[in-house]
């Protein structure tokens, strides 16, 4: 299989050398047995190159577990990854299968493997080996066959010299290191990218499509990405779904971009436009729609835990969405950072501590004021406008920056909502 069928067939985008090189690399990887370490920013596909390496692999009729080490908590992953026998510890009241012994014959994807507690990295190291592992509170020694790919995407190198993270183990994985360069590196995929999201969403949504000037493919190619693919993705959703204007210039994709990374990158990105700029219901249906798309995704999320049992890190695998959960990046879109007043603190009670209460878990919005709180959109919008001014000690270019509109249509508002 040459390197244009693999991206054919795992839906790869890209022609950088830099990509070409990762792709080169997991292919040799691939049908050997050696463990890898796959490096690479949030986004950058790692996870797409876990899948290429086991499909490729002579594993590929075994299974395949994704675990994200980041998000199993550390007093039960140990029983997670290697099992565990009944009355090992309190709830333990079956015994259990741990994923070394599920996936026996197939691959373990260990996600964010950086986040692993130093005692199951070193029951890690042992069944990476001799294949040879302990169910906890066990004392019988098993054995599994199991390929290892790991992923991290912070330096583990860092975490070694720190002593957080076990240098024998670190060079164990990375017998292979595997790195995906991130979008900034391969700025000629952008475009390429972009249009072939853009197509796809477009068809799901059966939008019509979008085209973007020269300017807006600059912008693409000068933003600094650090959500990578899977935020360029997201902005191409985002447009097929929210745009309005078909073809689409730098100065409507500067709105999808969140402001904080298009100010520090392009110092004279605010143009005035001739047209209305961001406006309110714009920004309402930006709102919306991230809240709907939230609603789906903790639905989908409900279903699954009803129907597979709350088991942290085990259904990621088929879970886009909770992987995008998991890994979201995507910075908070300025107007929805620590500018909407108060949120409602959830405390989870301690059951004893007050009888009266049946449930264990309650929710407490603990501001009083949260009842208080002014939801006239007029209000918030002075509010904001305020908090802006005031951050950016009254320039008015930056405020309008933050907030996402033009300069004029601050200074307009300025003057309709009396802030002089
Ligand atoms: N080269 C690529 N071409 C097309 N889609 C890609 C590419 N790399 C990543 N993706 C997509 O980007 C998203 C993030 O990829 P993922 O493998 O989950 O990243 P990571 O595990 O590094 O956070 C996924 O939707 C994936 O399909
Ligand atoms: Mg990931």
């Amino acid at each position: 299989m040459d390197i244009q069928d693999i991206k054919n067939r795992f839906g790869i985008i890209g022609n950088s050398p830099l990509l070409n090189r990762a792709i080169d690399v997991a292919k040799q990887v691939a049908p050997t047995d050696i463990s890898v370490l796959i490096q690479g920013e949030s986004g950058s596909g790692k996870e797409v190159f876990s899948h290429i390496i086991h499909q490729l692999s002579a594993r590929r009729h075994g299974s395949f577990i994704a675990v994200n080490c980041g998000a199993i908590p550390e007093g039960t992953i140990d029983s997670e990854l290697f099992g565990h026998e009944k009355g090992s510890f309190t709830g333990a009241h079956e015994a259990r299968k741990g994923y070394f012994e599920v996936v026996d014959g197939g691959t373990i994807f260990l996600d964010e493997v950086g986040e692993l507690p130093l005692g199951t990295q070193a029951r890690l190291l042992r069944v990476l080996e001799t294949g040879e592992y302990i169910r906890v509170g066990s004392s019988k020694v098993q054995k599994t066959n199991v390929r290892v790919v790991a992923a991290t995407n912070v330096d583990v190198y860092e975490a070694v010299k720190k002593g957080k993270f076990r240098e024998d183990l670190y060079y164990r994985l990375n017998t292979v290191p595997l790195r995906i360069p991130s979008l900034r590196e391969r700025k000629e995929d952008i475009n390429l990218l972009f249009r072939k999201f853009i197509v796809d969403f477009t068809d799901k949504y059966r939008s019509p499509g979008i085209q973007l000037t020269p300017d807006a493919q600059e912008l693409l190619m000068q933003y600094n990405w650090p959500g990578n693919v899977r935020q360029l993705k997201n902005i191409a959703e985002q447009i097929a779904v929210l745009e309005t204007e078909r073809v689409v210039d730098a100065t409507i994709l500067a709105k999808y971009l969140p402001a904080e990374q298009v100010g520090s990158n392009l110092p004279v990105f605010v143009k005035d436009s001739a047209k209305e700029d961001f406006s309110e219901r714009d920004l309402l249906y930006k709102v919306l729609f991230d809240m709907k798309k939230d609603m789906v995704d903790l639905k989908k999320l409900v279903v699954e835990l009803i129907q597979k049992g709350v088991n942290a890190g085990t259904f990621e695998q088929n879970s886009p969405y909770i992987n995008q959960l998991y890994d979201e990046v995507r910075p908070a879109p300025a107007y929805l950072s620590e500018e909407l007043g108060t949120k409602p603190t959830i405390t989870i009670r301690n059951p004893n501590e007050n009888s009266n209460t049946p449930d264990f878990m309650s929710y407490e919005a603990q501001d009083a004021e949260e009842v208080e709180e002014s939801l006239s959109l007029v209000d918030k919008e002075s509010d904001l406008i305020k908090k802006a001014l005031k951050k950016h000690k009254g320039k008015r270019k930056a405020a309008a920056q933050e907030l996402g509109i033009s300069e004029r249509t601050l200074y307009r508002k300025i003057k309709d909502l009396n802030l002089d």
